[in-house]
Parts: C-alpha cells; structure tokens; sequence
C-alpha cells in the first residue's frame, strides 16, 4: 500500500533516498536565479521536503522575498530522478513547530555541522526526471546498462 496521499508518493520517496545530492533553485525579486547544491535534506511527509540551511545566504535571501523555488534530485548512477516545484519558508530554531521538521536533518548532522534555520518547502507539482537514453534507445536503455555505463563515466569500480 502507498504511504502517500499526497504529490510525494513512495515511488519519489525512494528516489529522493538514493540521491545524494539534491539542488535547489530560487529567484530573487529581480529575478535573478540561483541553484546550489545541498546534501542535508529529506521528503518529511507527502507535501513537505526539509533542507538544512548551514551556509546558504542567497538561497534564504531570495525565499524571503520570493518563496517560489524548485528543487531536483537524480540518482547518477541509474540517472533517474524528480524535479519538485512549491513554496518555501524559513523555520529558525525559536519558531515553536521547529523541532519537529528540523528532527529528520539533525539525524544527519548529529552535532557536527551546525544548523542555522531549516527550509520548509510545500511541494505542488513533481515532474519525473529522465536521462533521454530510456526514450531514445528504449530496447538497450536499462537502468542496469545505465549504472554500467555511469560508474565507467565517474571512474567508479564495482
Ligand atoms: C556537496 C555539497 C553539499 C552541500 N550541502 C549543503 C546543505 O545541505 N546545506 C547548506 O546550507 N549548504 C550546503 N552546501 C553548501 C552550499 O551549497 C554553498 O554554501 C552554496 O554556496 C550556498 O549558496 P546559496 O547561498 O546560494 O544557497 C553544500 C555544498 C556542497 C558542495
């Protein structure tokens, strides 16, 4: 049975838990964008995804003027991932619901990197993400050949 009702399905669950990486786009009230990468975060529930804010200046910036951002995944090796569109707020470590949503990241951090606020973000739309070799080459394109051919291009051994 799904755990989700909501856009954040199973299915983006388990991709979100085999990348690494995740990047998050914002834009300031110019409209100027701007994506980095981050590694603390997590999907907290079928709307929400959590992402630590330790040194993220601009990314904090820009949600305090304008909260529309998006955010995408990939697994590297299997080269599948999502894109995620929505709204965030910042939650810094005073607000009384903090604790809550923070808990999932400081798992992570434990006390070695501090946390300065977290970045709640509602998610309303998700959008698969697809190396185009499974729609170009769909009889040799796997997601076993796709691993192969990804360790070889990062130098990984087996
Ligand atoms: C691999 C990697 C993972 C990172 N993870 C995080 C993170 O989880 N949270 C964070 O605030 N910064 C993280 N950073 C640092 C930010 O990406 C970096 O400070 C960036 O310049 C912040 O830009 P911004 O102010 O535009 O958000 C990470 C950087 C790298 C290279």
């Amino acid at each position: 049975m799904s755990r989700a009702s909501g856009v954040l399905t199973d299915a983006v669950r388990q991709a979100a838990s085999r990348s690494v990486l995740c990047w998050l786009a914002t834009v300031d009230a110019q409209g100027q964008p701007n994506v980095s990468p981050k590694e603390v975060w997590a999907i907290a529930d079928d709307r929400h995804v959590v992402v630590a804010n330790i040194a993220s200046p601009v990314t904090v910036r820009n949600i305090a003027q304008q909260p529309q951002v998006c955010l995408s995944f990939v697994d590297v090796l299997v080269q599948k991932g999502f894109k995620l569109t929505g709204t965030a707020r910042e939650l810094l470590p005073s607000d009384a619901d903090y604790a809550g949503w923070a808990a999932s990241l400081l798992a992570m951090t434990g006390d070695r990197i501090p946390l300065r606020s977290v970045l709640l973000i509602t998610v309303q739309g998700v959008q698969p993400i697809v190396a185009p070799s499974y729609w170009l080459f769909p009889q040799t394109t796997t997601e076993a050949a796709q691993i192969e051919a990804a360790r070889r291009t990062y130098g990984l051994g087996d």
